[in-house]
């Protein structure tokens, strides 16, 4: 569900054309809608057992407006870092409604989590512990804990998003949870109040997670009699949004809820849930103007201002995003292209054969479910600013981070004394 739709042949975000936006801000840009990430927030807390607390993971999303979208709706969030921390406090999440996740969290950045008063570190290794509990213990604090435990479960997503098998690094393994939560128990600055699980993301089938869930609820039970108190569950992220209109369709949020319910809904504890790309995916759209168009001896390539330093994840995770003609027109030829971008590498490729309505140089199209994991991993390579990005609400756009310029990039740079 989105609010990207054509009107007169003209694609709008919300009730903005897109060619407005356009041409106030150039291209590429990377335009968010607030009433889908309303709507996709609001529709995963309404699956969620009551009182869960809904800490959305910004890493799929960092921007200041669409934090502060969610946190207005009641959002906590789940951060990995010291910066993420800064920025979902800027974007008004309390910290009562942080959870800091991370297989490298900092002594700095603990100590920053404790001093904002974060709800809870959901710990990754036994020494990540020790560490914690000396940070705390040189506040007079006490760090409120869950343990992320590894369940090898195999999320059958791609390998590089797949977190909960043993051979990943995320995680406490199985075998020694037990034992992990008894040294936790013996530590004077740690206060273990959960179990914490994520094994993947863009799932698309319910089965991992139930495996997952299912053990995690054993372990809640197997803790609580070995007399630990676990008031906590934190169940992660992952569940998966369709990219391809043809591929089977993720479960729907109700189904996945059903499952948590079934999983946990028992066992008396505060839920914690950390999606990302649930809300964030749908909401944003990656628009980009067509610079030629090359007839090469086999193929016919688009070739976009728009490339993998703006949007890595075909590249990378050789994703499949459905690329619209942001204009449209009744029976159009329609023509097939290799989408690519204007880096230098052959890994910059949208879209492989893929076949669109007939385009042209000048042509604007809008690469889809762009919202989470496009800006926030976006990079400089080839000397190529950072694209903007523009929250959309109703009939209003801002642009809420603006194009980066070259003269910014070297502006970051210092020379040696040696060169001047
Ligand atoms: N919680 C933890 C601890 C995580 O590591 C993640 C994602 C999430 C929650 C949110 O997962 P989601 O609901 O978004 O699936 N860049 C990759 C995805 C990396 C996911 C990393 N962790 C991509 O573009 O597919």
């Amino acid at each position: 569900m989105n609010h990207f739709e054509y009107r007169d042949g003209v694609l709008h975000a919300e009730d903005v054309p897109v060619p407005e936006i356009a041409k106030a801000v150039g291209t590429p840009f990377y335009c968010y809608s607030t009433a889908t990430l309303e709507r996709h927030y609001r529709v995963f807390e309404a699956a969620m057992p009551k009182g869960t607390l809904v800490a959305y993971a910004v890493k799929a999303n960092g921007s200041l407006a669409v934090i502060k979208t969610l946190a207005k709706l009641g959002a906590g969030a789940d951060i990995v870092s010291g910066g993420e921390m800064k920025k979902v406090l800027a974007g008004g999440v309390p910290a009562s409604k942080i959870v800091f996740s991370g297989v490298g969290k900092k002594r700095d950045e603990m100590a920053a989590a404790l001093d904002a008063g974060i709800y809870q570190f959901n710990v990754e290794s036994e020494a990540e512990l020790d560490v914690l509990d000396e940070v705390a213990a040189s506040k007079g604090a006490k760090a409120a804990v869950a343990l992320r435990i590894n369940p090898d479960v195999d999320a059958r997503t791609h390998a590089k998003i797949s977190t909960g098998k043993a051979e990943n690094k995320f995680g406490i393994g199985w075998g020694r949870a037990k034992a992990a939560y008894a040294h936790a128990a013996k530590l004077p600055s740690v206060k273990v109040v959960g179990v914490d699980v994520h094994i993947g993301s863009q799932i698309t089938e319910l089965g991992p997670f139930r495996e997952a869930f299912a053990k995690v609820a054993d372990l809640v039970r197997d803790l609580r009699a070995d007399g630990h108190e676990i008031s906590r569950i934190d169940l992660g992220g992952g569940l998966g949004v369709p990219y391809d209109g043809s591929a089977a369709a993720p479960p729907l949020p109700d189904t996945y809820g059903a499952a948590v319910h079934e999983a946990v809904g028992k066992l008396d504890a505060q839920l914690i849930m950390e999606p990302g790309r649930l809300i964030a995916a749908n909401a944003g759209v990656l628009v980009s103007e067509v610079i030629y168009i090359k007839r090469g001896d086999t193929k016919e390539f688009a070739i976009l201002d728009a490339g993998m330093n703006d949007l890595i994840r075909p590249a990378m995770y050789d994703a499949w995003h459905e690329i619209v003609a942001v204009r449209t027109a009744p029976n159009v030829q329609r023509r097939v292209y290799d989408v690519v971008g204007p880096v230098c590498e052959s890994a910059d490729l949208f879209a492989r054969d893929r076949e669109l309505p007939q385009l042209s140089q000048g042509d604007l199209v809008a690469i889809l479910t762009a919202g989470a994991y496009g800006a926030v991993q976006a990079s400089g390579y080839n000397a190529r600013p950072l694209a903007p990005e523009v929250l959309v609400k109703g009939r209003q756009f801002a642009v809420t981070r603006p194009r980066q310029t070259v003269d910014d990039m070297i502006a970051q740079e210092r020379w040696p004394d040696w060169l001047l």
